[in-house]
């Protein structure tokens, strides 16, 4: 059980803080070759179903991220660090590996951010600049290496990323699901769109795992819309191995009531409710 990259996650003291709260694994902010400002505010808009937002991949850069990586390693030994980083060139993508793969115990790959010019979501798009990144990454990284898959609407989709990525030792699924927007004065963003996360996005995560699961045995991560033990134990059923907690976050006052109810899940049992809510509804 992890953290989900860009959920508190930019600076040391925020990373620290999940693991007050008892996990013993992070996953650091998505890192890029050159620093990003990022949107202008406001850039993220909180509703009753999830969160839309634009953060636009601020951060400092990746030589500067995998210092912080090292801080943590170095204060936190026992602790699994995966660094996300972001890329679209080749050699870029190569330097980013051999820095960040020096301090962090297994990379991801963001090839999903939505709103993010020529990264993310557009690399994890294009299936032939993404095989030609995997098979380039993983010639560069000892660690594991995951991709952290954008939501797929199609199985010619998703077959295509997974075959893109042969190289991969991991799948995180999904990211925030773009092109969303929300209107009013309360929610605007500066960037107009964003990726949907939360609630909103669990039965689309859901399924994806699923049919991941159906293709590869590769370890997955699930991830999206988990609030509670139930979304966990969901995730688990359909086929993921761990998970990662993101914007449930906002559901509880402190990041130790969100951990603490969702580890129940590795033990929660389902009600067979699929059968039922079948019967229910088609019946
Ligand atoms: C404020 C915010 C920032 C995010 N930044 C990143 C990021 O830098 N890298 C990344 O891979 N995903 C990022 N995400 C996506 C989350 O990691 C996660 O995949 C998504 O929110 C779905 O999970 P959730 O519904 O549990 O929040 C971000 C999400 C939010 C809400």
């Amino acid at each position: 059980m992890t953290n989900a990259s860009g959920v508190f996650s930019s600076t040391v003291d925020s990373l620290e803080g999940w693991l007050d709260a008892g996990l013993k694994a992070l996953i650091v902010k998505t890192a890029t070759y050159k620093p990003r400002k990022g949107y202008d505010y406001p850039n993220a808009a909180v509703f009753n179903e999830g969160v839309v937002q634009a953060m636009g991949l601020p951060n400092p850069g990746y030589k500067k991220v995998a210092l912080f990586v090292k801080e943590i390693k170095i204060k936190h030994p026992d602790i699994f660090v995966i660094a996300s980083f972001a890329a679209s060139d080749k050699k870029e993508l190569q330097k980013m590996i051999t820095f960040l793969g020096k301090y962090a115990d297994a990379l991801e790959f963001n090839i999903s951010c939505p709103h993010a010019e020529g990264l993310g979501s557009s690399v994890g798009y294009d299936f032939k600049l993404l095989g030609e990144l995997c098979k380039a990454g993983k010639e560069y990284c000892e660690k594991p290496f995951g991709l952290k898959m954008p939501y797929y609407p199609t199985d010619k989709m998703l077959k295509s990323c997974i075959r893109a990525s042969e190289s991969a030792d991991f799948y995180t699924i999904i990211n925030s699901v773009g092109k969303a927007m929300v209107l009013g004065k309360k929610f605007g963003l500066s960037n107009r769109l964003g990726g949907l996360s939360g609630s909103a996005i669990k039965p689309l995560a859901i399924g994806q795992v699923y049919r991941t699961r159906g293709f590869t045995n590769k370890f997955i991560f699930g991830c999206g819309g988990i609030v509670d033990r139930n979304d966990v134990a969901e995730f688990l059923k359909a086929g993921a191995n761990a998970i990662q907690l993101g914007s449930g976050i906002n559901r509880y006052p402190t990041k130790k009531d969100f951990v603490n109810e969702t580890k129940a899940g590795f033990n929660h049992i389902l009600d067979d409710y699929f059968e039922k809510q079948g019967k229910e509804v088609w019946e």
